[in-house]
């Protein structure tokens, strides 16, 4: 008797292994079904790593074929910093922890950080699939080489085919920040095809909203919401007569960024100013309680803070724009020229910064990093006092993008309160200026 319960539990044990057996063959066999129709490779170029990756002509009877480029590796130096201070928390960070593994001859500070895994950072490949089929696979570097020549062979597999289609579905693309993060280095190398083929469609994941701004950019680079735009929303297999795969690409590298600003400024036919004394704006990315769409990082003494920086703008002839995208009905094209004749950009972590990615070389771009004292959590940064926790973090992406757009960078790491909110040390403030 007092044995039954647990013979009882190895039965049940049993039957569910078993169960978890069959099911995993199942699909194992269901997957073979969509799998094993691989296409044969057919590289038709490697690209000069010197020059952006050239129109080229598909032939349309070709099962797979792929346009391949290798960039060369790069270097992301360190952020300047006005006190010891923000040093010293940088370099308690996570992500200085990680990251200073790979500067050469063990100096970050004299090289930066290096780049260079193939397949993360150098690899640029772009596939034209005939028949091929998309299974909601991630939009990223580690798209798998057998999923990217999947294809069907009976109509009859799928609910949906269309003729021509183009793939960029980037988590959260269609958010301004995570369109220009995420889809802008894919459109890097691929936009000239979508010129090419005008008719194609352009599938973008599904979101809470599709912001006008995406929207605006998508349409002027001769895709429109109405006739292009699919919003995907993961659930269904869907295929194409020509897949067109921009998804294998390294999330950062300093060219594909620099193409995709080219882009960005070329679409929206910005007049280019020749002479550098014509970048006068200092903007301000203000971010306030009604503009945020995450609670917290505010400045709580903004109206100090904002005086410091109309002084400095008037000591130094610049122009003070204190910007509030929320109140920016303007059409995107407007904001690129903004941002174009920018000189400095500041602002608290926000993807408002994204903005960056329309400003010129050069620009000195200032990061308010905002940061929990006591606690090695968010707001923005990962781990800084458990040493075994070592998280790569998203809270340097920005710093990060300003590299990749050979901008200046600054970091002021800010202590938040309670609520998540701070105030910005006015000499500390003043004494970065100083130094800008
Ligand atoms: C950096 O970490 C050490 C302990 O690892 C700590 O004593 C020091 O206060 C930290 N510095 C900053 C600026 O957070
Ligand atoms: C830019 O100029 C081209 C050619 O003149 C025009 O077709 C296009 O609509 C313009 N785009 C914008 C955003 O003004
Ligand atoms: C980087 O920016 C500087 C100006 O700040 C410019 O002289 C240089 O040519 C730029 N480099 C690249 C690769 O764009
Ligand atoms: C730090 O500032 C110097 C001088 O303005 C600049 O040349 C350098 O690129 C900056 N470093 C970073 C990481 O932005």
């Amino acid at each position: 008797m007092f044995y039954r319960p647990l013979r009882l539990l190895k039965i049940i044990s049993i039957v569910l292994f078993l169960i978890i057996i069959i099911y995993q063959l199942y699909k194992i066999s269901f997957n073979l079904k969509k799998y094993k129709f691989i296409r044969k490779e057919q590289i038709i170029s490697a690209v000069s790593p010197s020059s952006p990756i050239p129109t080229i002509s598909i032939n349309p009877n070709e099962d797979f074929q792929e346009i391949t480029e290798t960039l060369p590796p790069f270097y992301v130096r360190l952020p300047n910093f006005s006190d010891d201070e923000a040093k010293s928390w940088f370099y308690n960070s996570s992500y200085y922890k990680i990251n200073s593994k790979k500067c050469p001859h063990n100096s970050c500070e004299k090289y930066g950080v290096l780049f260079n895994d193939p397949k993360e950072h150098l690899s640029v490949k772009l596939s034209f699939v005939k028949n091929g089929l998309y299974l909601n696979d991630d939009c990223g570097y580690n798209y798998g080489d057998d999923a990217v020549r999947r294809g069907f062979e009976n109509d009859n597999e799928l609910k949906t085919i269309y003729d021509k289609l183009f793939i960029y579905t980037v988590p959260d693309g269609w958010s301004f920040q995570h369109f220009l993060d995420g889809i802008g280095p894919k459109l890097s190398h691929s936009s000239s095809y979508l010129k090419k083929y005008p008719d194609a469609k352009v599938l973008i994941l599904k979101g809470a909203r599709f912001d006008r701004s995406v929207k605006e950019i998508w349409s002027m680079l001769g895709v429109e919401e109405s006739s292009r735009i699919i919003h995907h929303n993961g659930n269904n297999e869907i295929g194409a007569r020509l897949l067109i795969n921009p998804c294998r690409t390294p999330g950062i590298h300093p060219r594909l960024w620099h193409n995709a600003r080219e882009m960005y400024w070329s679409i929206s036919n910005i007049t280019k100013s020749s002479s550098e004394s014509e970048r006068k704006n200092f903007i301000y990315i203000q971010r306030t309680a009604t503009n945020a769409m995450n609670g917290g990082r505010l400045i709580l003494n903004d109206d100090l803070f904002m005086n410091l920086l109309k002084e400095y703008c008037l000591k130094k002839n610049l122009n003070f724009i204190q910007y509030d995208h929320s109140k920016d009905s303007n059409h995107i094209r407007y904001r690129i020229e903004l941002f174009y004749n920018s000189k400095y950009i500041i602002g608290v972590h926000s993807g408002a910064l994204s903005n960056m990615n329309f400003a010129q070389s050069g620009t000195t771009l200032i990061e308010i990093m905002p940061y929990r004292p006591l606690k090695s959590s968010l707001p923005m940064t990962c781990s800084m006092f458990n040493p075994a926790d070592l998280k790569a973090c998203a809270g340097y992406i920005l710093y990060t993008q300003s590299q990749l757009l050979n901008q200046t960078y600054w970091i002021l790491p800010t202590a938040v309160n309670n609520d998540g909110n701070m105030n910005v040390d006015l000499n500390r403030m003043k004494k970065l200026l100083e130094q800008i």
